[in-house]
Parts: C-alpha cells; structure tokens; sequence
C-alpha cells in the first residue's frame, strides 16, 4: 500500500522535529511493508519569504492531493509584525479552514516514565493523567468578524466568538463517539454563565448527549476546568470544547504529562487528507540547536498511521517505542536532567526500537 504524505517542514524547529519523525516513519515503511510518499509542501514564515504567501495556493492544491499531512510547525519573531492576514499563524487557520479540519484531538497521557517530569505532587497524579481534548478547529472566534479601526478616542478592535447549531453538533458527535472507545465520559467545557454562544453550545452538546445515553457528560466552567485539570487531572476523560478554550486549556494539559513537547494532535474533518502535527509552536529561541523533543511530532505521525490510514500495528509500534525509550532513561532537556540526548538522537533510538 502506497500513502501520499504531505510534510510541512514550517519554521523554527519545524524541519528537525519533521526529519525525526520521516525517520521513524522510513522504519515503519521497512518493517510492515508500507510505502510511503512525501510530498514537499511549503507553508507559514518560509512561504512567505519565498513567495509573499504564508499559504500558497499550490500548498492547499497539492495538499488535497496527500492521504494525509504531516506539520512541524510554523511561525517566528521574523514574522511578528506583519500584518494578521500574512503571519505564519493565518496560514494554520487557513490549511485547518481550506481542508474542512473542524476536529482537532489532542491527547494528553502521562507516561510512568515521565512522572518524575510532571509538575504536580505524586498525591495529585495518583489516579494517572490519560485524557483527549476534543478542541472544535474551524469556528468560534478563530474565525468570527474581527475588525481594528479608529475612533475618536484612538484604536478600537474585537474578535467574534460565534457557533451554528451544526458546527457544534457534529463536534459533539466526535466526543461521544471517541468516549466510546475509551471511558464513556465526556466533560463539556464551556463558560455558560456569561456567553450567549456557550449557552447555545451546551444546548446542543445535552440534545446530542441524547442519542449516547451510555456516556455520562457534565458540563464544567472552562476557569474551574483550569483549575481541575491540575487539582484532579484524573477526573478528566473526554474533553469536548471550543477552539479558544480548546487552544488554551490543551497547552496545560500537555504541560501537567511533563512537557508541552510530547503532546501529539490529529486535526480531521468529513474527508481525508487530514493533518497531524504537534500542538506545541516553533520555539524560535532554541531552533537549530538540535536540543528540541521531536516526540510530539513522532506521536503525531503514530496518530496518523491510525487515524488515517488505519496501520494500528504500525502506529502502536511508534507508541511503543517512545515509551521503551523513556524507560530506558533517554530525555531530550525538556523532559529531564540526566541522560540528556540531542533532538536527532531522539529520532534514531525511538527508530532504533521500532
Ligand atoms: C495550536 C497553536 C495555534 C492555535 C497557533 C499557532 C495559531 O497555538 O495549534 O494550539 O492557536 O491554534
Ligand atoms: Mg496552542
């Protein structure tokens, strides 16, 4: 079987991170008989320096050509201070927007070996950290009118924060769905108490809770969730939550499991290609060090050997092999302060033990 892959190398640590996981992903290829393509695709910072575009139209076009996409990450202080539309991050919104990437899992697993690496006490992790936040990626006010004008009184500016019934529903259905095949729960995120859209949001969340009588759901204030994620991160199973609280609240979740660099997601929408990629930035100030943890994306590429093209074996084999090596003691300098690797040798023995 031969699978198209889109990679976007991106900016900042993006290319080390990415030749990491293609080098674990040429290992799968030999040992389970699968091929792979890859597709140079260009996006974010270096997009724009080449061709005035952080989202060519040629990226989008030979993008929904792959089976799936690979990304490591995009943007920079390079690129700070133009203007909203051509900021490497538009280009993100725009691929997640043009391929119709409204679901995005991000989930959160704290390794045994990695306890050592989590912030909070032992008391608190007890019960393990093992959670998925389902962050809705294409509404909200990601995507809702926004304006910046003058006034008499100097600049002005707002964002809109606005959900359909239909966009909050079939997100949903993912969170149930998923809840199914783990802990049948599901813990709505959202801030009711004070936002129209929230109140719409978990209206519809309960009318589809109807037809998954099987899964418990409650519903949860994203300020208190904020604070229970890191009170009793046990509790949590199924996390289904809007693109802002989702962006925000997954950056905590990634950090209470030991870093935000190993915190793989899969963005998927009706139709292939999907997109996968880590859901920690560019991390300008240590790129080209060969010191970032390519784990996150390595992750990223397993979710993809399993959500796209349905190689479980393949994917558990990646999985697998980054906790044999975090077993045996390997850390890149994010994780730990001993047994300290390079991102490169990360990638060779997590490859070394597929
Ligand atoms: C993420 C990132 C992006 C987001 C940024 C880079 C636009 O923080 O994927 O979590 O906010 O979605
Ligand atoms: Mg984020």
């Amino acid at each position: 079987m031969t699978y198209k892959i889109g990679i976007i190398r991106g900016d900042g640590i993006g290319p080390e991170i990415i030749e990491q996981a293609i080098i674990c992903l040429n290992k799968i290829s030999f040992k389970y008989g699968l091929t792979f393509s890859y597709i140079e695709l260009i996006m974010g910072g270096v997009a724009y320096d080449k061709t005035g575009n952080p989202l060519p139209q040629e990226t989008i076009k030979a993008a929904l050509k792959c089976d799936a996409i690979l990304l490591g990450a995009v943007g920079g202080p390079k690129w700070d201070n133009l203007k909203g539309v051509l900021r490497p991050e538009a280009a993100l919104l725009g691929i997640r927007k043009a391929l119709g990437l409204y679901a995005n899992l991000r989930p959160a697993l704290l390794y045994k070996a990695l306890e050592n690496a989590c912030p909070l006490k032992e008391s608190i992790i007890g019960s393990g950290i093992d959670l998925v936040v389902v962050r809705e990626l294409t509404g909200g006010i990601y995507f809702g009118e926004k304006r910046l004008y003058k006034t008499k009184d100097g600049e002005e500016a707002y964002d809109t924060e606005k959900y359909n019934e239909s966009e909050i529903k079939r997100i949903a259905k993912v969170a149930f769905d998923l809840a199914r095949a783990r802990r049948f729960k599901v813990t709505n995120i959202d801030k009711a108490n004070v936002l129209e859209s929230s109140r719409l949001w978990r209206k519809v969340v309960h009318n589809v809770h109807k037809d998954y009588a099987d899964v418990t759901l409650c519903d949860m204030f994203v300020d208190n969730a904020a604070m229970q994620l890191v009170r009793d991160p046990g509790q949590f199973d199924v996390i289904l939550t809007s693109n802002m609280f989702g962006d925000i609240l997954s950056d905590e979740a990634a950090m209470i499991t030991g870093s935000i660099g190993i915190l793989p997601s899969a963005s998927m929408g009706k139709t292939a290609p999907f997109l996968y990629e880590p859901i920690h930035g560019s991390a300008p100030d240590i790129a080209n060090q060969n010191i970032a943890n390519p784990i996150a994306t390595i992750l990223s590429a397993a979710m993809m050997l399993r959500n796209s093209f349905k190689e479980e074996n393949a994917a558990k084999a990646i999985e697998n092999a980054v906790n044999t090596v975090l077993l045996k003691g390997y850390r890149t300098a994010d994780i730990g302060n001993q047994n300290i690797v390079s991102t490169s040798k990360m990638g060779e023995l997590i490859s070394s033990f597929i």
